[in-house]
């Protein structure tokens, strides 16, 4: 089997590369490990920015987003009990986010694959890549019985942090960038009306908490809680009563609360690895990065690399010009480092440390007092937060 672009994996990366790859007449094989139902189902990134939201409108798959996903203007800094509102139209020339669930962008990606009769295969398994110095880099999988080997003239490697694509490159060519965050997130969602028209974003001295949403019915929000912590821990009665504490207002502001229905813990952590590269492989999306979840921002980046990515195959195949190719990773790791350094800087700003003591507290404070005091960084966080032009 010969295809022109083996792709790794049907995450948010794998899936827009291949639908990029199509528009431009280039043809790619989609592999996934995991089954259909268990991609459209999964639980995670709820934020899009106004680049990613523009992708998907302008390539014919913001169809059921424009109609069902939640416009949302700005953000709420909740500290020291009182709100601050950053108006992203405002600050960013009109931009705003988008907020409509991964599972949803994957739902309808993977509907433009199969409408299109593009390639794409799920719960293959034993998948292993070779040759990848060589003009022929080739894909090795197992689907139901058999074992079948696919010839490519580029790799893609968009299989998360927990893929293959990553490990396969040599001892030695990668330097990892990574932090680990003394906490973790526990996520619920539940059957309730929103507590707020935007997300609210809260420090307190009991530790972060996060009020997001997905539609008029269900709810998503957040606790910092120790990262070895379990959601058996949680009660629905303990995960309440905490979110009622941490984002309590002088003024008696209280979340609506409802049925819990889902509950996970999600540890924190930032992760670059470089170049994104290794003779005809190229990383994309979380196999070559991870960003803390504060600045909404790793459903983003995937995204953003798959855009560089398809316009580098699209040079190569169309021209005959492999320029962009040759400079794929630097071009992606300059908007990836940005937007590491916004995650970190919201991350740091918003949690408690373990040992931080009051004058830390204050400091933390005082810093979302000037962010949303001055004009100028408000308008830094508004722009970071919808989302630095895509290269
Ligand atoms: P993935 O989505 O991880 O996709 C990789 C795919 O490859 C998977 O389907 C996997 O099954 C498959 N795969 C793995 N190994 C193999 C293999 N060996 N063979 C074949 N297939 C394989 N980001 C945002 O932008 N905004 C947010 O609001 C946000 N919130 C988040 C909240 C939570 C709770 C979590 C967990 C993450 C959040 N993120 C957010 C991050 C975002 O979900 C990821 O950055 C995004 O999924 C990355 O996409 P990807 O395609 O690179 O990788
Ligand atoms: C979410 O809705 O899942 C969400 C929102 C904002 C974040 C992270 C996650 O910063």
């Amino acid at each position: 089997m010969k295809t022109q672009v083996g792709i790794i994996g049907a995450g948010p990366a794998g899936l827009m590369l291949a639908h990029l790859l199509r528009l431009a007449g280039i043809e790619s094989v989609v592999l996934e490990s995991r089954s259909r139902k268990d991609i459209e189902e999964t639980i995670r990134a709820g934020v899009l920015e106004q680049g990613t939201v523009d992708l998907m409108v302008q390539t014919g798959v913001g169809e059921r987003l424009k109609r069902e996903g939640f416009f949302h203007e700005g953000i709420i800094l909740r500290f020291d009990g009182r709100d601050e509102r950053i108006d992203f139209p405002a600050l960013t020339d009109g931009k705003k986010v988008t907020v409509y669930a991964q599972h949803e962008v994957i739902k309808d990606l993977v509907k433009a694959r199969l409408d299109s009769a593009g390639a794409l295969l799920f719960e293959v398994k034993d998948v292993s890549v070779y040759d990848l110095a060589t003009a022929q880099p080739k894909i090795r999988y197992r689907h139901g019985d058999e074992v079948h080997e696919l010839q490519c003239d580029f790799i893609a490697g968009c299989d998360g942090t927990q893929g293959i694509s990553r490990r396969a490159i040599p001892h030695g060519v990668l330097t990892v960038f990574e932090k680990i965050y003394p906490f973790a997130w526990y996520g619920i969602l539940c059957k309730a009306p929103p507590s707020s028209d935007e997300l609210i974003y809260a420090l307190h001295e009991r530790g972060f908490a996060l009020v997001s949403t997905r539609s008029p019915e269900i709810q998503r929000m957040y606790l910092q809680v120790d990262p070895g912590d379990k959601v058996e821990n949680w009660s629905d009665e303990r995960t309440w009563e905490e979110f009622r504490k941490r984002l309590a207002t002088r003024d008696g502001w209280a979340p609506k609360e409802g049925p819990i229905f889902h509950k996970s813990v999600i540890g924190m952590r930032s992760f670059v690895v470089e170049p994104m590269q290794f003779g005809r492989l190229y990383l994309a999306g979380d196999a070559a990065h991870v960003v803390p979840p504060t600045g909404a921002k790793g459903l983003n980046l995937a995204i953003g690399d798959v855009k560089v990515l398809a316009r580098a195959f699209e040079a190569h195949y169309k021209k005959k010009d492999d320029a962009l190719l040759g400079q794929y990773s630097e071009i992606a790791l300059r908007r990836i480092w940005k937007a590491q350094r916004f995650s970190w800087w919201m991350t740091s700003m918003l949690h408690r440390f373990p040992g931080a003591d009051t004058f830390q507290h204050r400091v933390q404070v005082a810093e979302l007092d000037y962010v949303t005091g001055s004009r100028a960084a408000s308008a830094s966080l508004a722009e970071n937060y919808v989302g630095l032009p895509m290269a």
